[in-house]
């Protein structure tokens, strides 16, 4: 191979094949990423089904800006694609659609056990085996119980109590096939 051909290769070839393959992490409902120590970590795919930007009470700016656009209960990914996902669905039924909250972390629709149903499926559809799945979940108005009750899978480790916290970190492993 010549030398141009190979400098060819390595600056422009290479790096398009590269971005193809999909990071390790995957975020299918991202958000404005406020859970995330560097919100911008290159092992992470950030995903959420919509790209906005409100001003908020206090005047300070709040975006959602994903890399790719997705439904989580549809996602466009191959099976087994991804070693570790984060689900933090939205965690609120009642709340105006133009509050703060809503902004901030959407907002649940009436059929929100099958929405949730669906969205865990699909991680664990693009979720390598071998890999976990963390679920995030606020207990404001819909108990952990009633939102793991969605999930056809348990899991291995988290909160098991739900005195003095509402917030909750659910570990999913999924075994080897
Ligand atoms: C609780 S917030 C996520 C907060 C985020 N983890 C953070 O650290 O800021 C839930 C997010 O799910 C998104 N969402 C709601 N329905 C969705 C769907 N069907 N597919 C993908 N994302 C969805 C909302 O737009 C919202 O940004």
């Amino acid at each position: 191979m010549s030398d141009a051909r190979r400098k060819r290769l390595r600056e422009n070839i290479l790096p398009l094949a590269l971005r193809t393959v999909p990071p390790p992490v995957f975020d299918p409902c991202c958000g404005g990423r406020m859970c995330y120590f560097d919100k911008h970590d290159s092992r992470v795919l950030f995903s959420d089904i919509r790209r906005e930007e409100h001003t908020l009470c206090d005047g300070r700016v709040f975006a959602v800006s994903p890399d790719a656009i997705a439904d989580f209960r549809a996602l466009p990914y191959a099976d087994a694609s991804f070693s570790l996902v984060l689900f933090d669905p939205p965690h609120l039924e009642r709340c105006g659609p133009r509050s703060w909250q809503a902004q901030k972390y959407g907002k649940l629709g009436k059929a929100w056990r099958d929405d949730l149903s669906a969205g865990f499926g699909e991680c664990w559809r693009v979720l390598k085996p071998l890999g976990t799945l963390i679920f995030k979940w606020s207990e404001i108005q819909i108990t952990i119980k009633e939102a793991l009750a969605c999930f056809p899978q348990r899991p291995i480790f988290g909160h098991t109590t739900t005195t003095n916290l509402r917030t909750h970190w659910m570990t999913f492993f999924k075994d080897g096939e």
